[in-house]
């Protein structure tokens, strides 16, 4: 999803419940490579065999772009516009009303649908699936899993909260994505608590030392910083998301040598998490700048890249041929 804007940081109340997940895991002395595709992720998808991957990752964007080219809008002269035109005129751009939302929200779902379904196919009998969103698409994208998967297989909404930001003044500032959690099988899929970082106790001084020390396993609600624009981890792809997060989802909902999928991978984050954790992951981008970005930050495990090339377009078809003239009526 669409990651906050780059203003500075405000204040972290993260701190309230201090979130960060575990150390960068020690990686491996071998790691198996990871396999990168470039091409459209529905085309890479059909070549993938039913039932191959263990754990399913997306983070799809939140507009296909197909919803923005379709937006009409009216071009009007307004000396307070915010376009301008010839011998410095000024105009307004007026997006006509309701169909701009309208066609986000159907082509959106249209878009979405088929690579649910995909990723469901795709899930092994003890597999799961998480689906990274924000707020205006969620409860959509629920919707439509529930008659995916089935609505048994739901099992968690994760609200992964940030703190990072301008705040608004005419609104609770949105500070959170959304991870829908889904399995295969409700009754048999992987959760290594065990693995499950822990993180400290808001008022430690109630729980006595060794449980402060211990630390507490977290709730649906994930407190992480987003990727620092300063830090070492950004790799400058726009919608990166924080290894820490991830790496939770990979620690928890999959076991070392199993195979992982994401298939909206952009800068490879969702990659670097499973190959660091020794997961053999396939990874899906159509975007060559995403591919750049995955193959330099995933060269310490030499990943092999595969292109799909798209389908030629189809030829045009012939003019149609003119009318046959009107037959003269018969005498
Ligand atoms: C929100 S970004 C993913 C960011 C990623 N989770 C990370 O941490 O860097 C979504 C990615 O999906 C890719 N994408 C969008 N539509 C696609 C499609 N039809 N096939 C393959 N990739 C697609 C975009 O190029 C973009 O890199």
């Amino acid at each position: 999803m669409n990651d906050p804007g780059p203003e500075p940081e405000a204040r972290s109340d993260a701190d309230a419940e201090s979130v960060e997940v575990a150390e960068a895991p020690v990686v491996p002395a071998s790691v198996p490579a990871p396999k990168i595709y470039l091409g459209d992720n529905l085309a890479v998808l059909a070549t993938l065999p039913d039932a191959s991957f263990d754990l399913i990752y997306i983070d799809p964007p939140f507009n296909t772009g197909r919803a923005q080219r379709r937006t009409p809008i009216e071009i009007v002269r307004d000396d307070a516009g915010d376009r301008t035109g010839f011998s410095g005129r000024r105009y307004r751009t007026i997006k006509l009303g309701a169909r701009e939302y309208a066609d986000a929200f159907d082509d959106y779902l249209e878009f979405l649908w088929p690579r649910l379904e995909q990723a469901h196919r795709l899930l092994g009998p003890r597999g799961s699936f998480f689906l990274h969103l924000d707020y205006r698409e969620v409860h959509y994208a629920k919707v439509a899993l529930d008659q995916i998967f089935g609505r048994a297989c739901f099992m968690n909404e994760i609200v992964w909260a940030y703190d990072y930001g301008a705040r608004s003044r005419s609104r609770w500032s949105t500070k959170h994505d959304n991870i829908l959690w889904y399995v295969r099988d409700p009754n048999h899929y992987t959760f290594e608590y065990d693995a499950i970082d822990r993180i400290p106790y808001m008022a430690p001084g109630l729980v006595g030392p060794e449980k402060a020390a211990r630390g507490k396993t977290p709730t649906d609600t994930w407190w992480s910083t987003i990727v620092s624009p300063t830090g070492k981890e950004k790799t400058g792809y726009p919608t990166q998301k924080p290894l820490k997060v991830i790496e939770r989802i990979v620690r928890v909902h999959s076991r070392p040598g199993e195979r992982l999928l994401d298939f909206f991978a952009g800068s490879g984050t969702f990659g670097e998490a499973a190959t660091r954790l020794g997961r053999e992951v396939v990874l899906v981008d159509h975007n060559p700048e995403a591919i750049e970005v995955m193959q330099r930050r995933l060269a310490f495990a030499s990943p092999s890249l595969v292109t799909l090339q798209p389908e030629p377009e189809p030829e045009p078809l012939p003019e149609p041929l003119p009318p046959l003239p009107t037959p003269l009526p018969t005498p």
